[in-house]
C-alpha cells in the first residue's frame, strides 16, 4: 500500500511537471524582432504618429482588447531570413508576438510552404483562437492581413517591414 502511494505521489509530481513545461515560454532564448510596442487606445491615429497603414488596421482591430505592450521574438532557424526580408521561410514556427497583460502570444508557423496562425494563452500553452467568423483571434483573420495587405508582409511575417 505504501509502495502504491509513493508511485502515485511519483506520476502525479512527475504529471504536474511535464503540465507546467507546456506553459513555458519557448521563445525566451530566442532573438528580439523588430515589432514591439504599446498597442495605443482605440480612437488613436497612429499614421500621424509615423506609423503606416498596416499597424492602424492593426490598432483598430486590436485596441479593443487593451492587450497593453507586445515584443515579438524570432526562431533562431527563421532569423537569418527575417533580417533579408525573404519570402521563403523554413518549416516550423517563426516567430511570436507577445502581449504579457493578456497573458496571450500569437503565434506563426509555416508548414509545406503555408502559414498556420495560432494564439495561446501564456500560463497554460493552451490555444485560445477562436473560430467565429470575423473574430479577432479566429486565424482567417490573422491570414487576411498576414497575407494580402497590400504585399507588406513577407514572407507572412510584418514586423521586419521597415
Ligand atoms: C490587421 C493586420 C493584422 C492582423 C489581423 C494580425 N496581425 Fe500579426 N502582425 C501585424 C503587424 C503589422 C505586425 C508587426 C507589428 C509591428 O510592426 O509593430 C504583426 C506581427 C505579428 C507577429 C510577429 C512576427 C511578425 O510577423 O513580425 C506574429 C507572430 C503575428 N503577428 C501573428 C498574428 C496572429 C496569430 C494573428 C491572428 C490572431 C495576427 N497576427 C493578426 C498585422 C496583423
Amino acid at each position: 500500500m505504501r509502495k502504491f502511494f509513493i508511485y502515485s505521489l511519483f506520476a502525479v509530481v512527475f504529471l504536474g511537471l511535464t503540465g507546467a513545461s507546456q506553459a513555458d515560454e519557448f521563445w525566451k532564448k530566442w532573438p528580439a524582432g523588430k515589432a514591439k510596442g504599446p498597442m495605443p487606445p482605440c480612437g488613436v491615429n497612429v499614421i500621424a504618429l509615423g506609423g503606416d497603414d498596416i499597424l492602424q488596421a492593426t490598432v483598430d482591430i486590436y485596441c479593443g482588447v487593451k492587450p497593453g505592450n507586445y515584443k515579438s521574438f524570432i526562431h533562431p532557424k527563421a532569423f537569418a531570413t527575417y533580417k533579408v526580408r525573404g519570402s521563403k521561410y523554413p518549416d516550423g514556427i517563426v516567430g511570436v508576438l507577445v502581449f504579457k497583460q493578456i497573458d496571450a502570444v500569437f503565434t506563426t508557423e509555416i508548414k509545406g510552404g503555408k502559414p498556420i496562425y495560432d494564439v495561446l494563452q501564456i500560463s497554460t500553452g493552451k490555444s485560445i483562437a477562436s473560430s467565429d467568423a470575423g473574430h479577432p483571434l479566429n486565424p482567417a483573420t490573422c491570414e487576411k492581413c498576414h497575407a494580402s495587405f497590400e504585399g507588406v508582409c513577407k514572407g507572412f511575417v510584418c514586423g521586419n517591414r521597415f
